[in-house]
């Protein structure tokens, strides 16, 4: 039977990537959420070259009125991908810009999936599945990432709490915590590392590959690779947990 997935930050990065391998994999009905209308068309004509279906709604994860009145216009979901995210420091000794933007992350990368899994919830069924898409900076610390550590530290607790509230209805939700992803989010981070340290972006690259143990980054097709084991229907092991997708970052 043909699934209906929905997957915000469709447009760029994870999001894109998990679109597309869930509607090559198996030619699911792919819904499309992102603010970037023209981004969020180019991934569902790769839906559509790669046989899928796929149908982009333009909307911003911080406005859950928005999200609800999508909700009311949609089929019923098989299962949903919260992706849609966005890095930056917040150096506690910064400036006030450092305020408006921790206000801003939580509210995206916090609040976003939040507000995601309230708004979809009535589309969802027993069966239902649900991966959020934190980062390994929601299992460790890492300095003047206080708001972005913070966001994906709360999400693995959402997760968690979401899980045992929703299993008895049939609903599955779990997270994934990647390291670093060959996306344009980690290529802002590479040039922030490198501006910080004084060195070449090339150089800062070198140095945060040398802290994962693989010697690499990975690419987003391989995160999309993983979060579909945690979408497939027959997968009722995992309740609440988070898949490390970071070659061997962390090991726990
Ligand atoms: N790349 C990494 O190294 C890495 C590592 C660990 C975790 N992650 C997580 O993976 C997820 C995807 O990141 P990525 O690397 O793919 O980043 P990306 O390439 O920058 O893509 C971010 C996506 O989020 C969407 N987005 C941002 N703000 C939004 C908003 N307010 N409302 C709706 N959509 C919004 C963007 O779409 P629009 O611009 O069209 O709105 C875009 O599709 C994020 O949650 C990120 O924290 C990434």
């Amino acid at each position: 039977m043909t699934r209906t997935i929905l997957v915000t930050g469709a447009s760029r990065g994870i999001g894109r990537a998990v679109a597309i391998h869930l509607a090559r994999g198996e030619s699911a009905t792919m819904i499309l959420l992102g603010r970037d209308a023209a981004a969020l068309a180019e991934t569902a004509g790769a839906i559509r070259e790669a046989g899928g279906q796929a149908v982009p709604h333009g909307c911003d994860v911080r406005d859950l009125s928005d999200l609800r009145a999508l909700a009311s216009k949609l089929p019923p979901l098989d299962a949903l991908v919260a992706a849609a995210g966005i890095g930056g420091v917040t150096p506690v000794g910064g400036d006030a810009s450092a305020d408006d933007r921790f206000r801003e992350i939580l509210e995206v990368d916090l609040v976003g999936p939040w507000n995601t899994v309230r708004a979809f919830l009535p589309n969802l069924g027993p069966g239902g599945r649900i991966v959020l898409v934190a980062s390994v900076l929601g299992r460790f610390g890492v300095p003047g990432y206080g708001a972005y550590c913070a966001a994906k530290h709360g999400l693995l607790g959402l997760t968690k709490a979401l899980a045992l509230e929703l299993l008895p209805k049939g609903i599955f939700v779990n997270a994934v915590a990647p390291g670093w992803v060959d996306t344009d989010m980690a290529a802002q981070g590479i040039e922030g590392m490198a501006r910080g340290m004084g060195i070449s972006p090339e150089q800062a690259r070198k140095k945060a590959e040398a802290v994962v143990p693989v010697g690499r980054f990975f690419q987003p097709e391989e995160i999309a690779e993983g979060i579909g084991w945690l979408l497939n229907p027959a997968n009722t092991m995992q309740v609440g947990q988070c898949l490390n997708l970071d070659g061997g970052v962390v090991q726990i």
